[in-house]
């Protein structure tokens, strides 16, 4: 047992000590636990009046044109930010981490998105360059994963893809220092409206930090979830040059 807040509850705990709950506080607290679980048991997955139906029979040899086809489709359903992710990485001693990035795009080469070198995932990327993301599209049901090495683009190739976006990306990028521990918001406050103003001021600013990866597939996995729980699970994998497919058991 580590020594996390959350095990040293004691049940025989000194009621002299002056960190022992009343038991009003306790009973206060086990009916928001109680009240937690109920509002948890009374929340649904799979209840859209009609999720699409997928027939993996249909499906393209390749996981690319189905992605980008789904990821339209959760576009026309209204799924709110349908390009936003979940990047999962994992540090030298295998500890995992995870966080919503944006797609910057899915080519041949693989899944593109962008961030800056020295954050946590970008160190971790640099020891590990390995790395899985996740979509889910819940108006249609839908997951994607995508499992793979990770490469860098080059720099140029990097600066193109931030100098194409919006002003807002270009300050946030400028800002800089992600995952660095911030000393207080009105830091934050002075570097922001300093990288405002040299976004609006110079559109082609440079930020070295700012890279540009490439996770190329190995394994691309669709689930469509059924309101019966037959959900559709169509696993590609890359062996020997090429993609095969597979079911799997939802
Ligand atoms: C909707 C959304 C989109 C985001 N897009 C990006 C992104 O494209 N690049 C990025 O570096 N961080 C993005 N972030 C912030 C990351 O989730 C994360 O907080 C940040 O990259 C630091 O992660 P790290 O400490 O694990 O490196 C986004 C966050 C949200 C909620």
């Amino acid at each position: 047992m580590t020594d996390h807040p959350a095990h040293q509850g004691s049940p025989d705990a000194d009621p002299a000590d002056p960190a022992h709950h009343s038991d009003d506080a306790d009973a206060e607290a086990d009916t928001d636990a109680q009240a937690f679980r109920e509002l948890l048991r009374g929340l649904r997955v799979w209840d859209v009046a009609a999720l699409p139906s997928f027939d993996p029979a249909t499906a393209p040899d390749e996981p690319l044109p189905l992605f980008r086809q789904w990821l339209r489709e959760a576009t026309e359903a209204g799924v709110p930010e349908p390009h936003t992710m979940t990047l999962a990485t994992a540090d030298a001693a295998g500890n995992p981490s995870l966080r919503t990035l944006m797609l910057h795009d899915a080519d041949e080469r693989g899944w593109h998105f962008a961030s800056h070198r020295g954050s946590r995932k970008g160190r971790e990327l640099a020891v590990r360059p390995r790395a899985a993301l996740g979509f889910y599209w819940p108006a249609v049901g839908r997951q994607v994963r995508v499992h793979g090495p990770v490469t860098v683009a080059g720099p140029e190739e990097s600066a193109a893809d931030l100098h194409h976006r919006s002003t807002g990306a270009l300050a946030a990028a400028l800002v800089g220092r992600q995952s660095e521990v911030l000393g207080s918001v009105e830091e934050l406050a002075r570097a922001s409206e300093a990288a405002w103003e040299r976004a609006r001021r110079e559109p082609a600013a440079p930020v070295p930090s700012w890279t540009l990866y490439v996770l190329h597939p190995e394994e691309v996995e669709f689930f469509q979830g059924d309101a019966q729980r037959r959900h559709v699970r169509l696993n590609y994998r890359y062996e020997g040059g090429r993609w095969a497919r597979e079911l799997l058991w939802p």
